[in-house]
């Protein structure tokens, strides 16, 4: 028995023809003498026909077939009658009379319904993933996936890139989380980490002449998850020679524009906007900002100075931002509300939230009117009118920009703010170099340790370090952080200068990564890349609010596999064999 068609397939084209399908049941009605099959696959779905009139023992045998079993059937095209047409369904003008029916495989009954509005917790469907994985939604964002790697394939192929596969048993990469680690068998008391990226052998693969690298590559990070995060994920990963910042945004913005269209029929609109990332930072309160709505961050340390309300003039003296939002039509909103915002914006770290409405002739109703006055507020804000709520947060930068980032992004849900079908992607570019951190009185790479400053910096690096910017840029879509690169250190002796920076000691970097200075010591050309997030452009392009929807196989949030149990104890034997005593009271 061979199969001749797929259940998404047979049109009116094929009517009369002798077809075999195999699939799953998917569903049955029972109409008396006539019993109806829906016969399932990847490709779609075929009405069967089981008549009792005119065929008794088959139709006994079809009584018997239950949801999921894996039947094969022989029967002929016929059309459906007139009151039975489905034009939903691309199979819907047809029916199959099934001649013939093997059972393939029983199957128990299923813990969910096979369909796309499965009212089950998230931990069933992942336990049970093989059926989960049957749902149709989930076979399309399956498709897309290979769809975008694919046309991510196609693309820099045509593009003459070469595709490297790169070691998943390797020495730790440093892009600012934990290592996952495996202990070798082999040598006594050493261990592998699992790339947090392949940033170093890409960069080794530019001294090894490859010019332009790409790889689809496995990354591991322990790190806190979230629901656009996961411990193991996937980056279309590249590096190239002898090129600009400028060259890697082209190619890199083609490349995800070629992608978004050819694999999910959307259209990016190009070029890609670009901001700094202060310019991203003032106006948004964030290096990632949604820009599907406005609600822009108003900066109001100007305003604070000539008010007396003490907290706004205290935080501007002691080099705080006073900023804050402009809420259209916000005076609406009834005083509990704005408790509640209050709350919310204190659950995000704020030590308060100011506001003011503005009541007609630009009198100021708020609880602290009596500390200010309208007059620098309306020349600070000329768009905002009576009608208007304003709310404010003083602080220090970091916190007044993260509390007001958050809050926009709360307003722009709560307040529907957020146009879904707009696709707003941005590059953000000129990232300082260094981060000074208070707790560890050090500072710290904002991308990774091999980032180059910006030429003209690099005198910096020994007078203000903090104010050096890095060639670095990161690719946001409608606020997600899609991809991140540079433009890399291919002289050893910066890089000695930014790790001495670092913290990180000569004889530490030998160790860690005296490999790539070595390299960069026998004739590396300049080169820089980028890596985009795989999962985090499946997700947006799939319309789906959660990366494990995207990854076939995803971890919980406790960074366990529902399916298989893994992480799982091992025995005594496999401990000993790699030098292993446990000690779970550390
Ligand atoms: P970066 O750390 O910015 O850069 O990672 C690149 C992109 O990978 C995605 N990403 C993740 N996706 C899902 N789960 C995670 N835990 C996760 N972490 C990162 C993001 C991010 O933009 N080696 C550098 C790239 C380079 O410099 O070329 C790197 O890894 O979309
Ligand atoms: P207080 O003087 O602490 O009673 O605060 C008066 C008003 O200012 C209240 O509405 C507080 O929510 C608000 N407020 C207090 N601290 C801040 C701050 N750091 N930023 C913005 N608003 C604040």
């Amino acid at each position: 028995m061979t199969r001749t068609h797929h259940c998404g397939e047979l049109t009116l084209n094929e009517i009369g023809q002798t077809v075999t399908l195999m699939g799953w049941v998917h569903g049955r009605r029972d109409h008396g003498g006539v019993l109806f099959i829906d016969l399932r696959d990847r490709f779609g779905v075929t009405q069967l026909v089981f008549d009792i009139e005119k065929d008794a023992p088959i139709h006994a045998d079809a009584n018997a077939l239950r949801n999921e079993f894996v039947v094969a059937v022989t029967g002929n095209v016929r059309v459906r009658p007139e009151e039975s047409i489905n034009p939903q369904l691309a199979t819907g003008h047809i029916e199959i009379e099934v001649a013939s029916l093997t059972v393939l495989n029983e199957a128990k009954t299923p813990p969910f319904l096979i369909e796309d509005d499965v009212q089950v917790t998230e931990s069933i469907r992942l336990k049970h993933r093989y059926l989960d994985l049957r749902r149709p939604r989930m076979q399309q964002l399956l498709k897309l996936r290979h769809d975008v790697t694919f046309q991510v394939r196609h693309f820099l192929h045509q593009r003459r890139f070469l595709e490297v596969e790169t070691p998943i048993l390797t020495k730790s990469t440093p892009e600012g989380a934990r290592d996952y680690l495996v202990p070798s068998r082999v040598n006594a008391g050493e261990f592998f980490a699992l790339p947090q990226s392949p940033q170093l052998f890409k960069q080794i693969l530019m001294v090894g002449g490859a010019d332009r690298y790409f790889q689809i590559a496995r990354c591991f990070r322990d790190e806190d998850l979230r629901l656009d995060r996961q411990p193991e994920f996937t980056q279309i990963d590249m590096e190239m020679s002898f090129i600009q910042q400028e060259d890697i945004l082209t190619l890199g913005e083609e490349l995800i524009a070629t992608v978004c269209r050819e694999a999910a029929g959307i259209i990016l609109p190009t070029p890609f906007p670009r901001l700094t990332y202060h310019e991203a930072m003032d106006r948004y309160g964030t290096d990632k900002p949604d820009r599907r709505f406005g609600l822009e961050l108003r900066n109001l340390n100007e305003v604070a100075k000539q008010v007396e309300f003490k907290v706004f003039r205290d935080t501007v003296e002691s080099g705080g931002l006073v900023a804050g939002l402009v809420i259209k039509g916000g005076g609406q909103i009834a005083r509990n509300q704005i408790d509640r915002l209050i709350d919310v914006a204190k659950g995000f770290g704020a030590k308060g939230l100011a506001w003011v409405k503005i009541a007609d002739g630009w009198k100021l109703d708020s609880a602290i009117a009596k500390f200010l006055k309208a007059e620098p507020f309306q020349q600070a804000l000329p768009d905002a009118e009576p009608g208007d709520l304003m709310v404010f947060i003083a602080d220090k930068p970091a916190v007044t920009y993260d509390v007001l980032g958050r809050l926009r992004l709360h307003l722009g849900e709560e307040l529907k703010l957020i146009d879904r079908d707009r696709w707003e992607p941005l590059w953000v570019t000129d990232f300082p170099l260094l981060e000074y951190d208070h707790d560890e009185r050090r500072y710290v790479a904002l991308h990774h340790p091999f980032t180059g400053p910006r030429i003209e910096d690099i005198p910096k690096l020994d007078t203000a370090p903090l104010e050096t910017h890095a060639q670095a840029y990161d690719l946001v879509l409608n606020g997600f952080e899609i991809g991140g690169g540079s433009i890399r250190i291919y002289q050893s002796d910066v890089q000695q200068k930014v790790f001495d920076l670092l913290g990180i000691t000569k004889e530490s970097a030998q160790e860690k990564f005296g490999f790539l200075l070595d390299a960069l010591e026998y004739g590396a050309p300049p080169h820089g890349g980028i890596a985009f997030g795989l999962d985090r452009l499946v997700m947006l392009l799939g319309k789906t609010e959660s990366i494990r929807d995207v990854i076939p196989f995803p971890k919980t949030q406790k960074a366990q596999c529902m399916m298989t149990e893994a992480p799982s104890a091992v025995s005594n034997v496999q401990l000993n064999e790699l030098h292993i005593k446990l000690n779970l009271e550390l």
